[in-house]
């Protein structure tokens, strides 16, 4: 697959879903509004404006709609599912010190670490009231859970840094709630809002879990052998911030001992010096640590293609098929 090919899938998705995002960039504009305070709208503007993917409200609309749903609501759980990502890009960027997001100066580098907690509460709060008025008591559960294991994944990444005994296991239990827990509600609110059969719906989750758990095994590996300019983020935050993620775990596993005296000095005891970042990549390089994740990265997204098999024929389908192969394949 070359990388035109690759480029499609988001794009057609995009296309399709056309009408839909403008009412969702909408809604996003007009509640992004804060009467009393313009440092809220300032700050959200500058994330938002930026753009991203907006991966995950598409993933919401294309659910409903490979359900059959006709109503309005859709529009409003795309919009909070965008809300609570936003969100967490800001109160991410505080506690893993980011310098760029989206290809602009963090809004803590900007502004503070004050602001972007606060206005990250404040759009959190938004998203529930966006989403309340679904008056859907089922998507309320689900995306209130889906924030606090999101919380909760940041929170287990927290105290799993800078400890090289941090397994696979471990990683992927940050992952899937950091990441995939968002990615699975955006799926699974977009089948429940249109009244869909629970095997579908199930199988609408497990395709939102392991594309989410896919794309972020990709992040990671990006933040070792990505182009800033593509990311938008700088390379080497993950390795500065002391985080075992999957490339990192596998070349421990296979350290010697003087390799294993270079983890312990970077990442436990925290003292980097200049050429260490390079180090630890051809470290990954030695130990085919890269290509290894990529291997597990391939396998989630196959796991996600199989999920949607049990979905009915339908072109939305056949674009997230696609998709799962793009956010692994945007990493070549
Ligand atoms: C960034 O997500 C946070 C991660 C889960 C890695 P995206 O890469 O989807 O961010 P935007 O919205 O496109 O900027
Ligand atoms: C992203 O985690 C997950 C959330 C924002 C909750 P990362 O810290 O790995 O993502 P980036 O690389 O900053 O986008
Ligand atoms: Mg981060
Ligand atoms: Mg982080």
């Amino acid at each position: 697959m070359d990388a035109s090919d690759i480029a499609k899938p988001h794009d057609r998705l995009a296309a399709w879903l056309a009408d839909d995002m403008v009412a969702v960039n909408d809604l996003i504009q007009t509640r992004m509004a804060s009467k009393h305070a313009p440092r809220i709208p300032e700050v959200t503007r500058h994330l938002v404006d930026a753009g991203g993917k907006r991966l995950r409200p598409m993933l919401t609309l294309a659910a409903a709609h490979l359900c059959g749903y006709e109503g309005p609501y859709h529009i409003h759980l795309a919009a909070t599912v965008e809300f609570i990502h936003t969100a967490t890009l800001l109160h991410d960027d505080v506690v893993d010190e980011s310098g760029q997001r989206r290809g602009r100066p963090t809004a803590n580098l900007l502004w503070d670490n004050k602001s972007s907690v606060l206005v990250g509460d404040y759009l959190f709060s938004r998203s529930f009231q966006l989403m309340t008025e679904t008056g859907n008591m089922k998507v309320l559960r689900i995306l209130s859970d889906a924030s606090a294991t999101i919380a909760e994944g940041e929170v287990l990444q927290m105290t799993a840094a800078q400890d090289l005994a941090t397994d696979e296991a471990v990683y992927l239990q940050v992952v899937r709630g950091k990441t995939a827990a968002l990615f699975s509600a955006a799926t699974e609110v977009g089948g429940v809002i249109a009244g869909a059969e629970d095997q579908i719906v199930r199988a609408l989750f497990d395709y939102g879990d392991a594309l989410g758990i896919a794309f972020q095994i990709v992040d990671d590996l990006l933040d070792y052998q990505g182009q800033s300019a593509a990311t938008g983020k700088n390379v080497g935050d993950d390795f500065r911030e002391r985080k075992l993620t999957l490339p990192v775990i596998k070349a421990v596993a296979k350290a010697d001992a003087e390799q294993r005296a270079f983890w312990s000095r970077t990442i436990e005891k925290g003292q980097q010096d200049e050429g260490d970042l390079d180090h630890a990549l051809a470290l990954l390089h030695l130990h085919d640590a890269l290509e290894a994740t990529k291997v597990d990265a391939l396998a989630w997204a196959d796991k996600a293609k199989i999920a949607l098999g049990h979905l009915p024929p339908h072109d939305l389908r056949d674009m997230l098929i696609d998709l799962a192969d793009y956010v692994v394949a945007r990493v070549s």
